[in-house]
């Protein structure tokens, strides 16, 4: 079925056509769209020619044809580590003074290349670089440790020309963390570890890495491991469409783009349907569209149903803010504060990808998306300070402040998914400068009504390494929105200002569980460190994914 780029999309997203079983080993060819996870679009990252493979027989590394073995240590474990033993002979004295130099060594960060001249010295084919990658102390090894450490070693590899890379799985079992685990994690992050926005630049780097091993012992549970490598490759890819449309310049990510590519997923198994300005106006959507007004671009609003388990009425709504530009409208930003203002649809994003990832690894629950993009722009007819909108379910909202935007939009969003039968609900926005203020940047805020649903999100989170932190929703609070002239206004001043935007959501989430993510001071980095890369990071998709197979786990 061609979508709406003109391109051929794979409706079916049964694993068997992506899989093709050859000599024990197991691989998918991800850049070739016909059986990559996503359609192929320009808009999306091209990997170059990346395969990741799992070699169910462990190939000897050491005389396979590969440009890079990596090897993880644990700290004050080297000695007795098997993989040191295994590459003992090749490195001989060499290795000895290493070790006992504390050159190579478990620390955590540590990163020794062992460089193709003293193995090619040994070995006149087979392996030509060995990398020993510090995974610090054994109980502190974690899923986000895993993937920072194995993104850094990639990149270093990939700069140290290397093209075909093998990890020694074997070698990253941590006390907790497994096989299925490590070959989840590397899959995942030999998407996100190489990620590299280029879309725009007319010289595109020259190294690449071409083909990923991840080397496995024998005699273990194929089935289950490609069910992880298909999982992991299906994650990666998301997180790196969310980074992708963050990254995009606002000029071409506008909210009909959005639109675009959020029909591109559409399949079989997950409908899409894009509302214009019209419909809004006909559901009552005037907090949306009061927005919108000042912008020449038309707002969209984006639905995404995926319904995984037909026979229960439960549906969990995932909403996304789409601020394509926030200018700050009328009452306009500054220069610098604008600056960074085309990832203020970091969340649809995070929303419109997730979903991309639950239609390939099809968790058994109902899931609905729905994304409001629009700019935020100070045009001719932009709403004023003063103004007074009309929510969908008929609240009256005062316009205190023009740049308090998102709230607005995700206000009718929260309406549609209660129309649309929501019980669950989960909003991700770039919503609060405050939460920076308020958490810094080493995690994402949350906010909600039931704390039994908080905690599944916060705990969902942080199994895929993304740290969430809950702040109160104290009723006190909204006695900051409280308005003169309306029922609320849009703006709760500046004291405790992350948590009085995200009441303002929660006003109008009915009976439903809502958790609010305030993603505003993770959305985007300024370094590249692990397995985050400089600019868009893709927060709140592992979430998402995650709370999606953890609700689908949950016995009724
Ligand atoms: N998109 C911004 C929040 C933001 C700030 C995201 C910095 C990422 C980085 C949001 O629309 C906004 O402008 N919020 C205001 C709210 C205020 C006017 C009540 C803010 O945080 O200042
Ligand atoms: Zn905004
Ligand atoms: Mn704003």
């Amino acid at each position: 079925m061609p979508n709406s780029l003109g391109h051929e999309v794979n409706a079916s997203s049964d694993y068997s056509n992506q899989w093709i079983v050859k000599d024990k080993m197991i691989w998918t060819r991800v850049s070739n769209s016909q059986i990559s996870v996503f359609p192929s679009h320009d808009l999306m990252f091209k990997f170059g020619e990346i395969v990741v493979k799992i070699d169910l027989d462990s190939i000897d590394p050491i005389t396979s044809d590969l440009d890079c073995l990596l090897i993880g240590l644990f700290e004050g474990e080297e000695e007795e580590s098997s993989a040191i033993r295994r590459v003992r002979d090749l490195l001989g004295d060499s290795l000895k003074v290493l070790l006992e130099t504390g050159e190579i060594s478990g620390k955590l960060g540590n990163n020794v290349l062992i460089h193709s001249l003293i193995l090619t010295s040994k070995t006149s084919t087979g392996l030509k670089r060995i990398m020993f990658c510090g995974l610090g102390s054994r109980q502190l090894f974690s899923v986000a440790r895993l993937r920072d450490i194995l993104a850094s070693a990639l990149r270093r590899a990939r700069g140290a020309k290397s093209r075909c890379l093998a990890i020694d799985s074997g070698s990253f079992l941590g006390d907790y963390i497994g096989l299925r685990d490590v070959v989840e994690q590397a899959a995942q992050t030999c998407y996100t570890g190489l990620y590299r926005y280029e879309k725009f630049k007319s010289k595109k780097a020259p190294s690449r890495v071409k083909e990923v091993k991840i080397i496995i012992p024998k005699n273990e549970d194929t089935g289950s491991l490609i069910d992880a490598l298909n999982k992991g490759i299906a994650i990666g890819e998301s997180v790196n469409l969310a980074r992708d449309l963050a990254n995009g310049p606002p000029n071409v990510i506008t909210p009909s783009r959005m639109a675009e590519v959020a029909e591109g997923l559409g399949s079989q198994h997950l409908e899409v349907e894009i509302l214009g300005a019209n419909d809004m106006d006909t559901l009552g959507m005037g907090a949306l569209l009061g927005v919108a007004r000042g912008s020449a671009q038309p707002p969209k609003l984006i639905i995404m149903s995926y319904f995984g388990n037909q026979s229960s009425e439960d549906v969990i709504a995932f909403l996304g803010k789409g601020i394509t530009f926030d200018s700050g409208g009328l009452g306009i930003k500054s220069a610098v504060g604008m600056r960074a203002m085309k990832g203020d649809m970091a969340g649809g994003a995070a929303v419109l990808a997730a979903m991309g990832a639950i239609v390939q690894t099809k968790p058994k629950l109902n899931v609905i998306a729905i994304i409001p993009a629009t700019e935020n722009m100070p045009g001719g007819d932009a709403q004023r300070p003063g103004d007074v909108v009309t929510a969908m379910d008929g609240t009256t909202i005062e316009i205190d402040n023009t740049d308090a935007e998102g709230r607005l939009v995700l206000a009718d969003a929260v309406c549609l998914a209660l129309e649309r039968g929501a019980n669950k609900i989960i909003d991700v926005a770039t919503l609060t400068g405050a939460i920076r203020s308020a958490l810094g940047e080493q995690c994402v805020g949350a906010f909600g009504n039931s704390s039994n649903f908080t905690r599944l999100v916060i705990e969902a989170g942080e199994s895929v390494g993304e740290r969430i932190w809950e702040l109160p929703t104290y009723e006190e609070y909204s006695k900051q929105f409280e308005s003169d002239i309306a029922d609320i206004k849009n703006s709760g001043g500046a004291s405790g200002g992350a948590i009085t935007g995200a009441m303002f959501i929660g006003h109008f989430r009915g009976e439903a569980d809502w958790v609010h993510l305030d993603i505003a001071a993770m959305s985007r980095s300024l370094t590249t460190r692990g397995e985050i890369v400089k600019g868009a990071t893709g927060s709140g998709v592992r979430t998402l994914v995650n709370v999606a197979h953890r609700l689908s786990q949950t016995p009724k």
